[in-house]
């Protein structure tokens, strides 16, 4: 698992790190150094913990050679803090980023940079870190062992430089219409670990799914999962499942417990997803490939109950909306436009609740974001959501509805929306909603 950033302070409530970017070889794959682009000097960066209520004082330092930012992607935190387009940090630049962790926000995050134009360049190149906000309440018993896994994907060229077509390129071109996808595929910057597990032990797993453009669908090879959170933590019940999809951005919390014989092994696998449009569909779509092995050892556990509430979710009710919007997401546009930072293209009033009805009008899946705030999904081609949770990114397949409520609480600011594929996001495909 990625180390946790260690916390400065010897304050009750403070956790105050440090956190550079700088340009770095490291070895991704075997022993082949890559250049990369790294937090605190590890691919993925290091993890941010802390607790509900906490304030959260981060010192970063731009050592890269380019702008950069450092967004933390789900929480909702004040505008400056945002680490948006808005806000770059230029090279040799440091800046603060300061915010508390209200009470109800325990769930697991991620922070990744935010440039405008060069997101995805800067992502693919090793600049992404998870994020776990704990609650003092946690219904799940602390026995329940946590693991840590951040989904990834690359492409790497022989030389084991990372593959990044040159602009204007064939490639380059798929890449862009696609969102960028890599063959190897990484879990907390690792190929194909092994997570053990004692019979009748269980484990609490949070998954991030962190790649550029790539859509998990995950399975434990006939065993089920019990799924119990997703974005914004956790849900009032556990869901027993026997898959679940991850569009990039998405995280969720499963629950998986040892029930096979010792020394057996089970995958987890990536099933196939098709979210793409055919003419660029890539060639081994179809493959299900394995991202860890879990196995069993001859160890026995106590046993553990698995709590059957977890926590309120409370509905955001939607007869206090007082506006409502259609998001519409065309190739590479949002209700016809491509992003300039110099235009509103949603103004809302702060505490206003609002409906958003977010349709896919072409062929491709797009993972819509929204900055700043949790939302929960009201219905998706007009079917209800089965039940409630906090989410901030929400996958609308390809010619498919989703409809968001969202109540713009707090933080006045410059929020971005967009299409979590980042080569979607860089071209524009994002748009600005201002809170005041
Ligand atoms: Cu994950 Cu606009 O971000
Ligand atoms: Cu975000
Ligand atoms: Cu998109």
């Amino acid at each position: 698992m990625p180390s946790a950033m260690r916390n400065l302070s010897r304050t009750r409530g403070i956790v105050e790190v440090s956190l550079f970017a700088d340009a770095r070889k490291l070895a991704l794959r075997s022993n082949r150094a890559t250049d990369v682009f790294a937090y605190n000097g590890t691919v993925p960066g290091p993890t941010l913990e802390a607790r509900e209520g906490d304030s959260v004082i981060v010192h970063f330092e731009n050592r890269l050679d380019v702008a950069t930012t450092v967004h933390w992607h789900g929480l909702h935190i004040p505008f400056d803090s945002d680490g948006s387009p808005f806000h770059p940090v230029e090279p040799g630049e440091k800046r603060t980023y300061s915010f508390r962790l209200r009470p109800g926000s325990a769930g697991t995050y991620w922070y990744h940079p935010h440039p405008n134009h060069s997101t995805g360049h800067q992502v693919a190149k090793g600049l992404y870190g998870a994020i776990v906000v704990r609650a003092d309440d946690d219904p799940l018993p602390a026995r329940i062992h946590e693991k840590l896994l951040v989904l990834s994907d690359n492409r790497l060229r022989e030389d084991g430089s990372i593959d990044l077509p040159p602009d204007g390129s064939l490639a380059s071109h798929i890449d862009e219409e696609n969102g960028r996808e890599g063959d190897v595929l990484f879990v907390n910057g690792q190929v194909l670990p092994t997570v053990m597990i004692r019979k009748g032990e269980v484990q609490r797993w949070r998954i991030i799914n962190s790649s550029a453009a790539r859509v998990f669908r995950i399975a434990l090879e006939g065993q089920k999962m019990i799924h119990v959170g997703s974005d914004g933590g956790l849900f009032e019940v556990p869901r027993e499942v026997s898959e679940l999809t991850l569009a990039n951005g998405e995280r969720v919390e499963i629950l998986v417990r040892g029930s096979l014989k010792p020394g057996e092994k089970v995958a987890l696998q990536a099933l196939p997803y098709d979210r793409y449009i055919p003419q660029t569909r890539p060639l081994h779509w179809k493959t299900t490939r394995d991202l860890l092995t879990l196995e069993q050892t001859s160890d026995v556990a106590a046993e553990v109950t698995i709590p059957a509430r977890l926590r309120v979710v409370p509905a955001i009710d939607t007869a206090s909306a007082t506006v409502r919007r259609v998001v519409t997401l065309s190739q590479g546009l949002i209700n016809g436009k491509a992003m300039d930072m110099n235009r509103v293209d949603f103004l809302a009033k702060l505490d206003d609740t609002e409906i958003w009805d977010i349709e896919n009008i072409v062929g491709m899946d797009h993972p819509f974001h929204l900055h700043g705030f949790q939302f929960q999904v009201i219905d998706r081609n007009g079917v209800a959501e089965p039940f409630r949770s906090w989410k901030d990114m929400v996958n609308v397949p390809k010619h498919e509805t989703a409809r968001i409520i969202v109540r713009f609480a707090n933080y006045p600011g410059k929020w971005m929306f967009h299409c979590h594929i980042l080569d979607h996001e860089d071209h524009g495909m994002m748009g600005i909603l201002e809170v005041k």
